[in-house]
């Protein structure tokens, strides 16, 4: 940009998603399950959601898709897709709304891509008819542009793979047609849950190449769920640490995983030393997350948490900004800063 024009607005302009606040509940209880999730996505960023098993990664994500299952609702908050005019409040859209926001504006591939497949239909019918019914494609048009997209996201003949039925595809070919149709109506945001856990290695890290190509040439961005911190070491500009259905710490991926602030982050990189992340997962700390609807008194993470004191369970903890890019869900921070990473876990 030449320097005499001045620089446009940054607010809005950036943001893919703003998520602000979110709850949700689960069951005919209403437990709360997602408490307070705040989180912004710039576009064409990457950034990556981990936690342990039931911290809440999979009910943030459907929120934002709208497709929470069954018996689970949006209780509080807000999520915003886009910036400007083409801003939307998803929590306020109802059934055909979303009609014009999944697959066009936002998309998602998830662990198990078979169950997102119509096993009586060839996969490259199912990505076809997208393009014919969404982008009003003839079908000679859309055959043509889904064979391009087939051999964008790296399947050999693709011309053959067009006629093929699920059931006759490898996993990893299954996960690479999904993401095609999940790509193929230019999203501005591709959501992927735990995408490659069902993979061998030498796949998973070749649709992780994929899908970082992907968000580079479409200027997509990405928010990636997964259990393997070498995993958002090696895709995510941004990492959140989720705990208990909150967020704990958030920040630049480089920074949170060599500089953890908060001890349950600490704890988690104490245990899977830097050079030995690979395949670990983050199930290794002693103890138990809280269930969902679980009433705590400040911290959730004080019943495993050996820098706990009194003050950590006397009120509600706040996720706190401790710089411009960084954040820490705890009232013993910066104490702790000055401990050692292994003086915590
Ligand atoms: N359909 C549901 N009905 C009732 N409770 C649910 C439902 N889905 C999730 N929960 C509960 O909500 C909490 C968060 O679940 P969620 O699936 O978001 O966790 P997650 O972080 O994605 O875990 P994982 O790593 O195992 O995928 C858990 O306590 C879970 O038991
Ligand atoms: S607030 Fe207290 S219990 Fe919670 S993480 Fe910080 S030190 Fe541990
Ligand atoms: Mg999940």
């Amino acid at each position: 940009m030449p320097a005499s024009q001045p620089p446009e607005p940054t607010t809005a302009r950036t943001h893919t998603l703003r998520v602000d606040g979110l709850g949700v509940t689960v069951g005919q209880q209403r437990r709360a399950a997602v408490h307070g999730v705040t989180f912004e996505i710039a576009r064409g960023e990457s950034v990556g959601l981990v936690g342990e098993s039931g911290s809440g990664k999979t009910l943030t994500c459907r929120s934002v898709l709208g497709l929470l299952p069954a018996g689970c609702n949006v209780a509080a908050g807000s999520i915003v897709l886009g910036a400007g005019d083409s801003e939307v409040e998803l929590t306020t859209v109802r059934r055909r709304g979303w009609d014009r926001i999944r697959g066009l504006r936002l998309a998602a591939v998830f662990q198990d891509p078979a169950s997102y497949l119509n096993p009586s239909l060839t996969v490259g019918h199912q990505l076809a008819e997208q393009l014919r019914v969404k982008r009003d494609l003839s079908r000679r048009e859309a055959h043509a542009r889904s064979v391009e997209l087939f051999v964008e996201v790296g399947l050999h003949r693709p011309e053959q793979v067009f006629h093929q039925y699920p059931h006759e595809l490898s996993g990893g070919m299954l996960q690479r047609v999904l993401i095609a149709i999940a790509v193929a109506l230019e999203p501005e945001l591709l959501i992927a849950d735990e995408a490659t856990t069902a993979l061998d290695v030498v796949i998973q890290a070749e649709i992780l190449q994929l899908l970082s190509r992907l968000r580079r040439d479409h200027h997509l961005s990405l928010l990636l769920v997964t259990h393997d911190l070498a995993v958002v070491a090696e895709t995510c500009d941004r990492i959140l640490v989720m705990y208990g259905g909150e967020i704990v710490e958030s920040g630049p991926t480089g920074e949170v995983l060599t500089d953890p602030k908060h001890p349950y982050t600490r704890a988690l990189l104490s245990v899977a030393s830097i050079g030995d992340w690979t395949r670990r997962t983050l199930d290794v700390i002693p103890g138990s997350p809280p269930e969902a609807g679980e009433q705590m008194s400040g911290c959730r993470f004080a019943p495993r948490c050996s820098a706990a004191r009194e003050q950590c369970t006397a009120g509600p903890v706040d996720l706190t900004p401790l710089d411009a890019a960084r954040s820490a869900r705890c009232v013993r921070v910066d104490e702790l800063a000055l401990t050692s990473v292994g003086g915590v876990a």
